[in-house]
């Protein structure tokens, strides 16, 4: 594809440097913890490409999988902007599940911290209803990286949904 060759040869856009560390194939090195007062735990896999294109952003995609079955799940892409010159980030996401969304946050070090600005879904999906979203994403010191998601539904307040660290693949 012409876009990850790209990436390849073309040089990271002075922009995104701070947000270098997250670039690259992962995959989670053992299955992620999903959970919800309203829900059954449940483990899941997750591959994530983030690549660039030479642009002052970074494009992501998340597509995680049933562990034992392989049988594909929750699949989100997007794009990881910055506000040239500060730390302030933004993430834009588009959800199979019929969400699309954008987080805000600061970059600071090796750690991401976001929380939405807007979430906007599909006529008819699926209740409940999410009403916010927060993130944060840190490179562990062995490399890896980790995410945490939490979320807020038109039933439930702000409570963690996602724990998962992805290894170099
Ligand atoms: C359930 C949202 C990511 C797997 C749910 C529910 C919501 C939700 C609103 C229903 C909760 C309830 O019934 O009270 C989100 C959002 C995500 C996200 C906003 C990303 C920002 C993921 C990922 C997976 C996942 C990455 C990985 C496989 C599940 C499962 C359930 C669930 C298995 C329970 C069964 C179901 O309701 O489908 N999620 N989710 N979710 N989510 Fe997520």
């Amino acid at each position: 594809m012409a876009g990850g060759a790209a990436a390849a040869v073309v040089p990271l856009n002075p922009a995104v440097e701070s947000l270098s560390w997250m670039l690259g194939s992962w995959i989670s090195e053992s299955p992620g913890e999903g959970s919800y007062p309203t829900i059954k735990p449940f483990k899941y896999m997750e591959e994530v490409q983030i690549t660039h294109v030479g642009q002052p952003m970074l494009n992501i995609s998340f597509n995680s999988f049933n562990p034992e079955t392989k049988k594909p799940m929750h699949r989100e892409c997007g794009f990881i902007r910055i506000k040239p010159g500060t730390n302030k980030v933004a993430f834009i996401s588009a959800q199979n599940t019929g969400i699309v969304e954008i987080e805000e946050g600061e970059v600071k070090d090796q750690e991401l911290t976001l929380a939405s600005q807007s979430v906007a879904r599909m006529s008819f999906a699926k209740e409940p209803h999410v009403q916010q979203i927060a993130r944060t994403f840190r490179l562990t010191e062995e490399g890896n990286l980790e995410q945490i998601v939490s979320m807020a539904t038109d039933q439930q307040p702000l409570l963690q949904h996602l724990h998962i660290t992805y290894t170099r693949s």
